[in-house]
């Protein structure tokens, strides 16, 4: 098996891969925390380079206020990874351990990730266990278990202790290109002939009935006074620190409507009808046009900002509404 995986990533694995490139531990560390929940493309064409030429350096993150982490993080989502990666360097202060025990107790690096930092940086011989190389196991053995105790175990016992840097990258290569979710390419792989679950790969593992997610609606202000953008910063958990506009339950009286924006989170929706208002609440801080590209701000603030800067004035909110309850 071994044998056949490593002569078809020789022929077919993606070798050029910035963090393949590199012995760097830093540089391997940010693309796995990365590429934990953002996909290949994303990260090397957009975040990747700009965010190592900010923050070359481990060190230079403990350096940096977490401001300026969230800011280069911008538009990458799931900012807890951002945050993590901040509260980490300033931990290990600048340089990150080698043994997987103590990677494995930084915030933010799981088991998995702490093996793919120690074999991708020091070659030890440890197997990884995301996502991609989760579904390979279960087809390669027949498994419709999702059991990690189950899956851990069959992750060592393949493990090709001669080359484990390449076992690893070939694996996690084999489930994003081959041993895909969904049309698997069979046909196509090193692995077909060995492969327990190739009859019906789509049982390995048993699929999980996803709940349909909720969609969450508020109104979100705009409050403008002198040139000046009124926001706040994000205490809650999922945008903690990053900057964005006042969101509310209820439509403030004397607004007027800007449109509506929508962001599909991994658990919800968000539906945010835009609304211009002169009503005084309590904000973090005040913000010119130019000075809005400064701060760290979620996509759907984001997209806010872009609908206030394409809209002229703009209709009295309780008037729009009024219409469409009356058919428009
Ligand atoms: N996802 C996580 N680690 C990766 C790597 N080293 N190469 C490609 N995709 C990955």
């Amino acid at each position: 098996m071994q044998k056949a995986l490593l002569t078809w990533y020789k022929a077919h694995g993606r070798h050029n891969l910035p963090w393949r490139n590199t012995r760097d531990a830093y540089h391997i560390y940010l693309s796995e925390i990365m590429l934990q929940q953002t996909q290949v493309k994303t990260v090397l064409e957009r975040f990747y380079f700009p965010f190592l030429e900010r923050f070359p350096t481990l060190q230079s993150i403990a350096d940096a206020p977490l401001d300026d982490v969230l800011k280069m993080w911008e538009g990458l989502g799931y900012y807890t990874r951002a945050r993590n990666l901040h509260h980490t360097a300033l931990t290990c202060k600048g340089v990150l351990p080698s043994s997987p025990e103590e990677l494995g107790g930084l915030k933010g690096i799981g088991k998995s990730t702490a093996h793919a930092i120690c074999t991708f940086a020091y070659h030890q011989a440890l197997p990884i266990l995301d996502a991609n190389v989760k579904r390979v196991l279960c087809r390669f053995f027949g498994l419709s278990t999702r059991d990690e105790k189950v899956l851990w175990s069959k992750a060592w016992e393949l493990l090709d202790r001669d080359y484990p840097y390449e076992y690893n990258q070939a694996m996690m290569d084999l489930g994003s290109m081959i041993c895909t979710s969904k049309k698997p390419l069979c046909s196509l792989c090193p692995l077909n002939t060995m492969c327990k679950g190739k009859k019906n790969p789509e049982n390995y593992p048993l699929a999980i009935k996803k709940a349909k997610i909720p969609t969450k609606k508020y109104f979100a202000l705009v409050i403008e006074k002198e040139g000046k953008i009124a926001l706040i910063q994000r205490q809650e958990r999922l945008l903690h620190g990053l900057w964005g506009f006042v969101q509310v339950n209820e439509c403030p009286l004397n607004s007027y409507s800007l449109g509506t924006v929508t962001h599909t989170y991994s658990h919800f929706k968000i539906e945010l009808h835009v609304v211009k208002t002169s009503l005084q609440v309590k904000v973090d801080g005040w913000f010119g046009v130019e000075e809005l590209n400064d701060v760290a701000l979620s996509t759907v603030d984001k997209k806010i900002i872009r609908l206030y800067q394409s809209t002229s004035v703009k209709k009295p909110y309780q008037l729009e509404a009024q219409r469409a309850q009356n058919g428009g």
